[in-house]
């Protein structure tokens, strides 16, 4: 029994870095755009209104400051560990070779609930935007097509589309996804600025007054609510092997997408709390609703084009990282070895990528994905809890092994880590914990049926 408990080794896992299989393309400016590609996108440009309206009013700054601490803390952690482990696979891999197979595992299969859900609710958003866009340009798609069969239609065939082109183009290679990610990046942090430029001479101190309207909890609630804006950063550890100096390069990355993306969500929220009373933010757009609300209709316009961008790379990270973990699992054994293929040409995991982009398409096409778009905090906050134990147990199995980058004073920022990420996990609604639970549950059952015995430490 006790072998669920096996741990895959420092010199086992560090010698998949020498199969150079995979392209080392990536240098730490493609890491940092990676990450604003993966983690700005939702939260930003949908939750943040539905976020101040019915839970944490103007105080949805300090929510915004909490899921930053709570991912700070994370972040040092998963710095240090993407550098001591340059390996495909982010929090699965460290919790394998930390706490163990069956841990490694659930991260594993947590992660399924984090990219893949989470790239199929992204999908439906920007389908939902794409429909909004056309709509303003007189152009109205039938709503048989544009929408999920639960919702009356057929299929949301807007949403399958992005989600194959980005899969075509995440076989294509990681080099040429990276330039695709850094030009739509570039158009979301300048529609960003735009909006921050055109809303904040229109701020009136007085409608963040009351600050808090909801007290404290309300403030922890959208914490809970909103860190969906935060995830995507954990996933950049998953393109270790594909940089070109990974001990240097990813910290460096991680740190500063982290940094970038927690200034300009505070400066937006204030923005938009700031130009129209937070009660009446209740909108599944509310960076074009500001701005439509001041009579600027050009730039909601704009703005509206710009979440598009946005989005889409949300998506295209979410795949990424899939694969990546995927290929990770796969190569270890705990999900088929047929999967672990990669392109002669490209270099990629196509087999892989190819089923996940299938999978995520019909998920997005045809089923009403919003309603456990939530779960997708619990599978990756479950996933910053085994990681930050994991830092101090590899820490002290192996305490003089290099490391690039070290976490400071690792002995408070871990533990503080975990009881952050433990908070935020209490305040998730009790659907989504339930939700999360029967996952666990269908993954561990896989796990004991299938993992346990393929796993290539049993042989
Ligand atoms: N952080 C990503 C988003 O907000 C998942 O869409």
């Amino acid at each position: 029994m006790l072998d669920i408990f096996r741990r895959k080794s420092f010199d086992e896992l560090m010698a998949h870095t020498q199969e150079k299989k995979l392209t080392k393309a990536l240098g730490a400016f493609d890491i940092t755009l990676m990450g604003l590609g993966i983690i700005i996108g939702t939260g930003i440009f949908v939750l943040t209104g539905i976020g101040a309206a019915n839970y944490a009013g103007p105080g949805l700054m300090l929510s915004f400051v909490l899921a930053a601490v709570t991912c700070a803390f994370v972040c040092l952690a998963y710095s240090e560990l993407a550098s001591f482990l340059p390996v495909s696979g982010s929090s699965y891999t460290y919790a394998y070779a930390s706490l163990g197979e069956i841990f490694g595992w659930w991260v594993g299969w947590s992660l399924i609930l984090e990219y893949s859900v989470g790239a199929s609710a992204v999908a439906g958003g920007w389908s939902a935007y794409f429909v909004g866009i056309l709509h303003s340009c007189g152009i109205d798609l039938p709503k048989a097509l544009t929408t999920v069969p639960a919702d009356g239609g057929i299929i949301n065939l807007p949403a399958v589309v992005i989600v194959l082109l980005t899969t075509a183009l995440l076989v294509i290679g990681v080099k040429e996804s990276a330039h695709v990610n850094r030009i739509l990046v570039y158009v979301k942090i300048g529609t960003i600025f735009v909006f921050l430029f055109l809303a904040a001479p229109h701020v009136e101190p007085m409608n963040w007054q009351p600050f808090l309207p909801y007290g404290f909890s309300g403030v922890a609630a959208g914490t809970a609510v909103l860190f969906f804006a935060y995830l995507g950063f954990d996933a950049l550890s998953t393109a270790a092997e594909e940089t070109k100096n990974p001990n240097r390069d990813m910290p460096i990355g991680i740190i500063a997408a982290l940094t970038i993306c927690t200034i300009l969500y505070i400066a937006v929220c204030a923005a938009m709390t700031g130009v129209v009373p937070y009660t009446m933010l209740d909108t599944a757009a509310p960076a074009s609703f500001v701005l439509e609300y001041i009579g600027m209709h050009l730039g909601s316009a704009i703005v509206g084009t710009g979440a598009l961008c946005g989005l889409s790379t949300v998506v295209l990270g979410m795949l990424f990282a899939q694969s990546r973990a995927l290929y990770a699992m796969s190569r270890d054994g705990l999900m088929p070895m047929s999967l672990y293929k990669v392109h002669r040409t490209y270099h990629t995991p196509y087999v892989i990528q190819i089923i996940i982009g299938g999978i995520v398409a019909v998920i997005t096409g045809f089923t009403p994905i919003h309603i456990v778009a939530e779960t997708c905090s619990a599978g990756t906050i479950f996933a910053f809890l085994c990681s930050c134990a994991g830092i101090l147990i590899l820490r002290r199995v192996y305490p003089d092994k290099p490391r690039g980058f070290r976490c400071p004073a690792v002995h408070v920022i871990a533990p503080l880590g975990f009881i952050f990420c433990a908070f935020v996990f209490t305040q998730l609604s009790s659907h989504t914990l339930i939700l999360f639970g029967v996952w666990s549950l269908l993954g561990l059952i896989i796990y004991l049926v299938y993992g346990r015995r393929h796993s290539v430490l049993n042989k």
